[in-house]
Parts: C-alpha cells; sequence; structure tokens
C-alpha cells in the first residue's frame, strides 16, 4: 500500500508508520486530556507498548483497521484510522445496528488541543471518505460518535454527513455506564454504486 492514502492542498492522509516518532506522538496525544475525554474514557491512559499492539503494524491488531497520521503543510497533527464495517460484524449485532454491504467506517482525533477546531478534522474526514468511494468502493461512510460530542457532530456535518436513525447504547463506557452513541453517515456523492 501507498504511504500517502489521500492528499488534498495543504492537508495529507498517511500511514502510520513502523517508527518510533510516530508511537511516541500516538502515545503523546491518546493521553491528552482532551483526546482521553472521547475516546476509551474509562481505559487507563495508554502505553507504547499498548499503541504498537493496537496498531498491529508488527503483528497482532485485528488486520482490517488501515492506521493513519493527518499531516497539515507536512506536520503530523492527528491520527485517523478506517476500516470495512463488514470486519465489526459483531459489535453492529450487539449494538443493534445494520449497515449496507460496502459500508466503511473511520475513527478520529486531532492531537494537539490547540489545533481543533480550526476546520482540520472536517477536511480530513472528508478527504478520507472522498478516497473511500473512489479506491474502496465504499457504498457509504458511516461512523459512531458519543451523543453528547457536539463538536464531532458539527465537523462530521462539514464533511457532509448526517445523523442516521436514533441514539443507541455503545459498548464503549464512561464511568462503568454504557455511553449513548449515534450513528452519522455520508452517501456517496453520485449516489451510484462504487466501481475502481
Ligand atoms: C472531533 C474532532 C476530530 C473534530 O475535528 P476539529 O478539527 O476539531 O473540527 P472542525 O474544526 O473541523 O469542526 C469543529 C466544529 O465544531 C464546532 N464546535 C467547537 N466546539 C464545539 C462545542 N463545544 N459544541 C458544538 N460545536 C462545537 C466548531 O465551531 C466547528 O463548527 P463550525 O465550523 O460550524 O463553527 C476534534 O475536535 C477532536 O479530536 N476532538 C477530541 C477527540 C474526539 O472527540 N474525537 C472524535 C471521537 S468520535
Amino acid at each position: 500500500m501507498k504511504d500517502v492514502i489521500a492528499a488534498e492542498a495543504d492537508l495529507a492522509i498517511r500511514l502510520v508508520r513502523d517508527r518510533d516518532d510516530d508511537y511516541a506522538r500516538l502515545v503523546d496525544w491518546r493521553n491528552s486530556p482532551h483526546v482521553r475525554e472521547w475516546w476509551d474514557p474509562d481505559e487507563p491512559p495508554v502505553t507504547r507498548d499498548r499503541v504498537i499492539e493496537e496498531l498491529g503494524l508488527r503483528g497482532g491488531g485485528d488486520g482490517q483497521t488501515i492506521s493513519c497520521i493527518i499531516e497539515l503543510a507536512g506536520e503530523p497533527v492527528g491520527f485517523i484510522q478506517f476500516y470495512p464495517w463488514a470486519a465489526e460484524e459483531a459489535y453492529l449485532a450487539e449494538v443493534g445496528l445494520s449497515l449496507p454491504e460496502g459500508a466503511w467506517g473511520l475513527d478520529i482525533f486531532i492531537g494537539d488541543s490547540g489545533l481543533a477546531g480550526r476546520g482540520i478534522g472536517a477536511r480530513a474526514v472528508r478527504l478520507l471518505s472522498d478516497h473511500l468511494f473512489a479506491d474502496e468502493s465504499a457504498t457509504v461512510v458511516a461512523l459512531i460518535t458519543e451523543a453528547t460530542n457536539a463538536r464531532s457532530h458539527a465537523a462530521y456535518r462539514h464533511a457532509g454527513m448526517r445523523v442516521a436513525g436514533e441514539p443507541f447504547l455503545d459498548t464503549d463506557s464512561r464511568a462503568g455506564q454504557r455511553v449513548e452513541s449515534i450513528l452519522m453517515i455520508r452517501e456517496r456523492p453520485d449516489g451510484t454504486a462504487g466501481g475502481r
């Protein structure tokens, strides 16, 4: 797979590299308060070993998720991962969701809180979903976010997504309670079936 997954103007989405600098920045980002607030809030802070294991670049991982760094003007500013929803059937069944065949999913965070709220998240989600429609024949791009994460909802709306269905209880927890989440979806822009 090529290193740069998608790029547009000063924004690029490239693969996470099996290198100390990428692992170190991911540990820092994941453990920063603005990310922990919304990303596995009940989990202890991550270690380098944990990040390496989750990413699976040295084996392990789920084998389906592609993990990427978002770069702005050549500087790493955040993380974005994507996967075919077909790999998450057990999860979808557990939370009672169904998605069309060929649906792809993604998750994102901006690493430095000072860079949040500047439009990077919306641009990165739009850029990655354009790539998934064009190169992976995605039928829809669908993501799950907490019902109270208003900033993420606004960013995803700017990226062309809309809320689908009713809020549901996710498997993620906050203070031991399963969190209420929503599904947001972006349809293929042309409404046609995918094709490479
Ligand atoms: C969610 C996240 C990825 C969005 O990326 P971003 O670059 O910050 O978002 P953008 O700047 O593209 O868009 C943010 C929008 O939210 C709005 N916003 C900011 N704070 C808000 C708040 N507290 N409530 C509602 N909207 C808010 C901004 O004004 C902007 O909308 P606008 O352009 O209409 O004004 C980023 O904020 C982040 O990493 N947050 C922490 C981790 C996280 O929540 N990840 C997502 C898990 S699903």
